[in-house]
């Protein structure tokens, strides 16, 4: 088994240089203005060069189409890493104005070069902050227009025991977008990846509890990023409201 699959769990996520390596590799490989090929790209980095945390390209299809179904206005993501993701749910909504809230400010700044590069800087923004500061960030995001039933989508991929509290979090805002029984308007969609791998437990039974009552969710069976050896679990959660 090569190194980068042996060590997933033990890279960092924050500062051992492979995230600004990225970044330049980006700059220097991918076409300007293409988000397609930017995507590609950091895909290549990842296979070729040094393994990264994004969702990846076989877990990024599923997020894609979990984004097309939600057909957002208006995105949320936590754990912004090096842009990834964010790229995917921006060119996946081409009306959509993604926000991203990332833990490290490193991060959040190799992100940002990345999107700019991409062409995708007017419609990302990063957030340097946690959902469980006290208020801070959620705040920062209502100040960029965040209220009551404005939030179509949320895709779930930072610390993993953080998972539901803050789910939980955004669902005491108020933000999420609740389906319409009356005229079949669907409710906003939730994504979390890596529920198996490295897992998220809680977050699991929350939803296998509520299903059918607050949430409507699938269990996609995939893999861990960039490898087909170790399995992982996304879960795609439709908001009922209630
Ligand atoms: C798996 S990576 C995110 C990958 C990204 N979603 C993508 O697909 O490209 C996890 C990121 O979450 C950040 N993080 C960890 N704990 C966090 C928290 N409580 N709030 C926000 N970000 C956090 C880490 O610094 C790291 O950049």
């Amino acid at each position: 088994m090569a190194f980068h699959q042996r060590n997933i769990f033990t890279v960092g996520q924050i500062g051992d240089g492979r995230e600004a390596a990225a970044a330049r590799y980006v700059v220097a490989n991918a076409r300007r203005g293409d988000p397609d090929d930017v995507i590609a790209t950091i895909d290549r980095f990842a296979y070729e060069e040094s393994f990264l945390i994004n969702v990846g390209d076989e877990k990024g299809a599923l997020l894609d189409a979990a984004v097309v179904r939600a057909q957002p206005r208006l995105a949320l993501e936590l754990g912004t890493y090096c842009g990834y993701g964010a790229l995917r749910i921006a060119r996946a909504a081409p009306a959509a104005r993604v926000f991203s809230v990332e833990l490290a400010a490193a991060n959040a700044e190799i992100a940002r070069s990345i999107w700019a590069h991409a062409g995708l800087a007017d419609r990302t923004t990063c957030v340097v902050g946690t959902i469980g500061d006290g208020g801070r960030t959620l705040d920062a995001l209502a100040q960029y227009g965040f209220g009551t039933g404005t939030l179509d989508f949320m895709f779930i991929d930072h610390d993993k025991s953080a998972y539901l509290a803050d789910l939980r979090s955004v669902l005491d805002r108020g933000w999420l977008r609740a389906a319409h029984a009356s005229n079949g308007g669907g409710g906003a969609i939730v994504v979390a990846d890596n529920v198996k791998l490295p897992g998220a437990p809680d977050y699991l039974a929350y939803m296998r509890a509520e299903q059918g009552a607050r949430w409507n969710t699938v269990e996609h069976k995939t893999h861990g990023e960039y490898q087909t050896l170790l399995r992982d679990v996304m879960l795609e959660s439709e908001y009922l409201g209630g």
